[in-house]
């Protein structure tokens, strides 16, 4: 069978989405439900109590064979992953820049501990296939374009907690006795719909749209190999129904680009000049990101899709026509 003809293989089978009111997360429950899965979402984020959860969940929430559940990851329990066919994991404190200091406590439980804990809840229910998202953060100051077998040299408490979380999930999946095969994407700066509001296209299409300035942190020259969110998604996909196991495997938009040329692609799309102020560099940044994919093209049959222009333009239009997620929580 092709590998994009698995797309289509959900139906009748569950899938458990950790993260799922986030921004992959949501776009990934959309997609399982399209394609004939039954899904339970859960999230710590309740779309009764929060807006952007709520904005992000509408679809799926009036979608038959969709669940939502509100739990942490740590409270998820081998009796509910039982009936899943599949687990993808993406739940995860996120952000790179505010990962210093004592809010370590929170990315160390959020990312390392709660992943041990459902990786010991998948190999005790059974669960065959866990995908887990891992990120470009992993790579730090590596050698570029970056290789899943190359060095990892993370440069924030970020990058350390997502290596630690993906290398737990792996030494366990490599046990003889191990019952689920696991796959672990390293995810270069997704970007589109539902983008967090902290991310930096978020903040270039917010200042567009309320001509509150956005923090250029730098001087715009650092590189981000940026992956629109339908070929994030379509990567998950394929994680899911092919045999690549016990690896990290990297997913990547088109090309590594500079932050002043999404800024003046922003422009072009958008027909406004992007409100910046200058400000220093960030710890934790690093100066570049750039990966090499061959192993996601032999191995998943991936190849990115969406143009940075055209992502935009379809982050833009998305941001037009929400009411208020975007616009929710502003520029920090
Ligand atoms: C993003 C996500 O936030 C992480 O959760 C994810 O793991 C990571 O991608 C990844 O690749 O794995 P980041 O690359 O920092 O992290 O993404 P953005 O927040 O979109 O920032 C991109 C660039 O724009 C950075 O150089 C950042 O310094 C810059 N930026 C961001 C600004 O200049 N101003 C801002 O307000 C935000």
């Amino acid at each position: 069978m092709h590998k994009l003809d698995l797309l289509n293989t959900g139906r009748g089978k569950l899938a458990l989405v950790t993260g799922a009111a986030g921004f992959i997360g949501s776009n990934l429950v959309d997609a399982l439900l399209a394609s004939g899965w039954r899904v339970t979402g859960i999230d710590r984020r309740s779309p009764e109590t929060d807006p952007v959860a709520a904005a992000n969940l509408q679809q799926a929430l009036t979608t038959p064979g969709f669940t939502f559940e509100q739990a942490d990851v740590t409270d998820t329990r081998a009796r509910e992953l039982r009936k899943a066919d599949i687990v993808f994991h993406l739940a995860a404190a996120t952000g790179v820049r505010p990962s210093w200091g004592v809010n370590f406590a929170d990315y160390m439980r959020d990312n390392l501990t709660a992943t041990h804990h459902l990786v010991q809840e998948c190999e005790r229910a059974d669960v065959r296939r866990l995908v887990l998202a891992s990120s470009s953060s992993v790579y730090g100051t590596a050698p570029q374009p970056s290789a899943e077998d190359g060095p990892l040299l993370p440069i924030s408490p970020y990058g350390v907690s997502k290596l630690a979380a993906e290398q737990l999930a792996l030494a366990y999946a490599a046990r003889s006795a191990s019952v689920t095969s696991t796959v672990a994407l390293r995810f270069f700066t997704v970007y589109g719909p539902r983008q967090r509001p902290d991310m930096a296209i978020s903040r270039m299409l917010y200042a567009v749209r309320t001509g509150v300035p956005m923090n250029l942190y730098g001087d715009g020259h650092q590189r981000r190999n940026f992956t629109f969110v339908t070929d994030a998604v379509r990567a998950l996909l394929l994680a899911a129904s092919t045999g690549t196991t016990g690896r990290a495997v990297n997913i990547a938009g088109p090309a590594s680009v500079t932050v002043q040329m999404v800024l003046d692609t922003v422009e072009e799309v958008t027909g406004q000049p992007v409100p910046v102020v200058h400000t220093a560099s960030r710890s934790g940044d690093p100066a570049s990101t750039a990966a090499d994919t061959r192993r996601a093209t032999a191995g998943l049959g991936y190849r990115p899709a969406v143009s940075l222009p055209e992502g935009i333009t379809r982050q833009w239009q998305w941001m037009r026509a929400a009411q208020s997620a975007p616009l929710i929580g502003g520029p920090a």
